[in-house]
């Protein structure tokens, strides 16, 4: 090859590489709970009720592929992240089935993986049922490879029969024996191909007790739950035991009283082993029935573990976890506040008022379909903190480029049983321009009903803004 078409070639592969490195996008730094997280696709991160495992120093987060209209088996989302703050959708991991335990018209929930230690098969339990949660059952699932495509096997048999019973978990111990837990304190060894149920460890230990979940730490098992209020946030509660025969002993709730383990429920705890520290995961879904797809959040907070006191002491917004050390750390959000007063930057339509609540909060707040207000900014990132409150509704978030086309559009929510304020909306992070955030009341709010009828949700469509922060 002669010099100069040399000397072109290197030209042209150092503007591909100089481009390729100007369009490459930061990644998030945190986790942030309580927000709409984005795959790297730019869609919602659906994953609820979720489980996670780590394969080959990659974390594997299987969850609920929520819709935002039916509480009907969607399938179940798979998806991947080195960091835990940044995720790659696999696939779907278990389609709705064309008949049976998984068909259509049946719920599918909170499924977990385990890996097989004896046949290095990937196994997925989970709760199936029918719309009515009249039809409880353990089912499970397999695959060869941890992100392929699970194929549905059935009920998991104990003594040859189904195991009837609806909210459950699983735990693998450090021996390699797995477990199934389910509501109402009930914790099941497995066979060794993980297939079948050998034996009933702990029977009906307590009442209620849903979204079961165990972990240990040294020689102390850990086994929380939640009360049983539907899609509404409890105070979570938990058991400990240096047998998981027992006896257990029960604690209190693990975050504040009334906190409602700040609305959440707990789906999973993840062990994050590196080499100077353990940090315990908590994993808990803030539920947003009926929205879930869009409008469901995770909240994801560093548990504190001393001997046998478990505690979530304050919500952490966002913060980071290493990976390689298992070390944890707080993080300020830090860039540009815009207080809901300036009417420069936020432009209101409608009627957005301070309304005479018994709170401290001095949100900007309207519950008037379709009232709304924007902020145009220069940045890579604009966040939303609103005041959620027991009237609080929907809101329909819009990013719009300088041209005014619609690049991300969200929905989120604004209600809670006692007042708070927090973030409710992150962008993803966009390439440096001119933005425009446009935030619209949908005049909707949730309501739903336990199993006893008891009903629980929203009871006004009042959407706030308290703060915005651009980045
Ligand atoms: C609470 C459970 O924990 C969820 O998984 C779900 O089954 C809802 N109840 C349904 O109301």
């Amino acid at each position: 090859m002669n010099k100069q078409i040399k000397s072109i070639l290197l030209l042209f592969f150092l503007v591909i590489y100089t481009i390729g490195i100007a369009q490459k996008k930061e990644k998030l730094n945190a986790i942030y709970s309580g927000i709409p997280w984005h795959d790297d696709k730019g869609n919602t991160v659906s994953a609820h009720g979720a489980g996670i495992i780590k394969d080959n120093n990659r974390y594997y987060l299987f969850g609920e592929y929520k819709s935002d209209s039916t509480i009907d088996f969607t399938g179940f989302s798979c998806y991947s992240s080195s960091d835990l703050y940044n995720w790659k959708f696999e696939k779907i991991a278990l389609p709705v089935q064309e008949s049976g335990k998984l068909g259509l018209n049946r719920i599918g929930e909170r499924p977990k993986v385990m890996k097989c230690p004896k046949t290095g098969e990937y196994i997925m339990y989970m709760h199936t049922d029918d719309l009515k949660y009249k039809d409880q059952c353990v089912g499970y699932a397999t695959s060869k490879t941890i992100n392929g495509v699970y194929t549905f096997q059935g009920a998991l048999l104990f003594n040859g029969q189904p195991i009837k019973k609806w909210d459950m978990g699983t735990f693998q111990d450090t021996d390699g024996s797995g477990y199934v837990i389910t509501h109402s304190g009930n914790l099941y060894k497995l066979s060794d191909d993980y297939k079948s149920v050998t034996e009933q460890i702990v029977k009906d230990m307590t009442k209620h007790c849903e979204a079961p979940v165990i972990f240990k730490k040294d020689n102390t098992y850990f086994w929380l739950g939640s009360g049983l209020t539907s899609w509404e946030r409890n105070d979570n509660y938990y058991f400990t035991a240096t047998s998981l025969k027992g006896p257990w002993i029960s604690h209190e709730n693990f975050a504040p009283k009334d906190s409602l383990t700040w609305n959440s429920q707990s789906t999973f705890a993840l062990p994050i082993v590196g080499s100077k520290d353990t940090t315990y995961l908590f994993g808990g879904d803030r539920w947003a029935f009926p929205h879930q797809k869009s409008a469901a959040t995770y909240v994801w907070q560093p548990l504190i573990v001393k001997d046998d006191v478990l505690s979530l002491p304050d919500y952490k917004e966002n913060w980071q976890i290493n990976t390689i050390t298992g070390e944890w750390s707080n993080l300020t959000l830090k860039g540009t506040i815009i207080q809901n007063s300036d009417t420069k930057n936020i432009k209101y339509s409608d009627n957005w008022k301070k309304e005479p609540t018994k709170d401290s909060f001095t949100d900007n707040s309207s519950d008037a379909k379709g009232a709304s207000f924007s902020v145009n900014f220069n940045g890579t990132q604009i966040g939303l903190y609103s005041v959620a409150r027991p009237n609080g509704g929907y809101a329909q978030v819009e990013i719009q480029d300088a041209g005014g086309k619609t690049i991300q559009s969200n929905l989120i929510e604004m209600y809670c049983k006692y007042p708070e304020s927090s973030l409710k909306y992150l962008s993803p992070i966009l390439n440096k321009g001119n933005y425009k955030l446009i935030v619209t009341v949908t005049g909707e709010h949730g309501n739903w009903y336990k199993k006893d009828g008891t009903g629980f949700g929203s009871t006004g469509n009042f959407v706030s803004v308290d703060r915005i922060i651009v980045k």
